[in-house]
């Protein structure tokens, strides 16, 4: 059975960014992280109390947790909170390739436990669920989530652990302004209803929403995020604007109110941290507050960009 209870915090480190190798043309994000600027966004965060991070196996196959694993050694292990996932689409051939994808992350993050597994993507929910059972048991993992699921796959995961004495502890999927199709699918709600925490991804959709990147500076040249964001940069403008102005009345920027408008929707944000000062960011975001009016003139701009930034690897909420 679960012992402990998962503790949530307002806001989880992203790390796929981490993955990229720096080498021209490689990598999701185009990025060009050292190690010792990981370092450093690492000690900011500790130091602001952020202390869940997220990654997954097949980030930068493995470079991710690999160099997560390798700057969080300066901390006691409970000190920080690991999250990390198994995903069906890269699984093995071994017997139990979930217990194969798991002590692969264990000896790259360097530690003995995951405090929370996730199922990457939905493949076979009847097939995979049941895998996370005997690392529940074993301690090896001490809270299960699904991400990217819909509603009655999230429902078929929770009933196979449920007969385990086990449940979903936690869903992620992408939610932002520009993509709300687990609120537009009730998973929101049901998440209320059942007390399980949702963490919402890409809330600053890889830095389209941050207003750092606009058709006069756009995203990294090559890099996949390029591709999906730089032509909608244009019809970004009027909502970055916004969350600019809104910003101002509160002394924060515009990824911090994207942030804060996810927190204020009842999400937990997992965001993508690439630099120490961004910490200074998911602090600012963590207080403000953001009224009835301010909230819907956010979602209308949004709606009317009308732009659909639905990943590769995601599919259509409703069932
Ligand atoms: N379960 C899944 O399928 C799934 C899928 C996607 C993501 N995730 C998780 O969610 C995390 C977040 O998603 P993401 O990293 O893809 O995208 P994101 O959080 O929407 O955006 C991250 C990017 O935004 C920029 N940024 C962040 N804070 C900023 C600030 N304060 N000021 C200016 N720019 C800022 C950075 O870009 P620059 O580095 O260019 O400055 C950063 O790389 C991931 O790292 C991963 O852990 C999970």
């Amino acid at each position: 059975m679960t012992i402990d209870n998962l503790n949530i915090p307002t806001v989880a480190l992203g790390t796929w960014a981490w993955g990229d190798s720096g080498e021209a043309g490689d990598g999701y994000f185009g990025s060009r992280l050292t190690r010792a600027d990981l370092e450093g966004v690492a000690d900011k965060a500790h130091a602001a109390g952020f202390t869940l991070w997220d990654t997954a196996a097949v980030y930068g196959m493995g470079r991710s947790e690999a160099v997560l694993g390798d700057v969080l050694k300066g901390y006691a292990r409970s000190d920080y909170q690991l999250s990390t996932k198994f995903t069906p689409q890269a699984a093995g051939t071994g017997d139990d390739p979930m217990a194969d994808m798991v002590e692969q992350s264990l000896a790259r993050l360097g530690t003995d436990y995951i405090d929370l597994y996730w199922i990457h993507n939905p493949a076979d929910v009847a097939r995979w669920t049941p895998h996370l059972i005997p690392l529940l048991k074993s301690g090896k993992v001490k809270h299960v989530g699904v991400s990217n699921h819909n509603l009655s796959e999230i429902e078929l995961a929770n009933q196979i652990l449920g007969e385990a004495g086990f449940r979903v502890e936690a869903i992620q999927n992408h939610y932002s302004l520009l993509y709300r199709s687990s609120e537009d699918a009730g998973i929101l709600d049901y998440c209320r209803n059942q007390g399980i925490p949702f963490f919402a991804y890409m809330v600053l959709e890889q830095g389209a929403l941050t207003g750092k990147y606009n058709p006069e500076n756009p995203l990294p040249e090559g890099s996949s995020r390029a591709k999906t964001y730089n032509a909608m940069l244009p019809q970004l403008k009027a909502l970055t604007d916004k969350l600019a102005s809104i910003g101002q009345t509160q002394d924060a920027a515009v990824p911090d109110v994207a942030t804060a408008w996810a927190i204020a929707k009842g999400a937990t944000p997992i965001v993508g941290v690439t630099k120490p000062h961004y910490i200074d960011g998911l602090v600012r975001a963590g207080s403000i507050t953001l009224t009835g009016d301010e909230i819907a003139d956010l979602e209308a701009l949004a709606g009317a960009a009308n732009v659909n930034t639905r990943g590769w690897w995601e599919k259509e909420m409703q069932i």
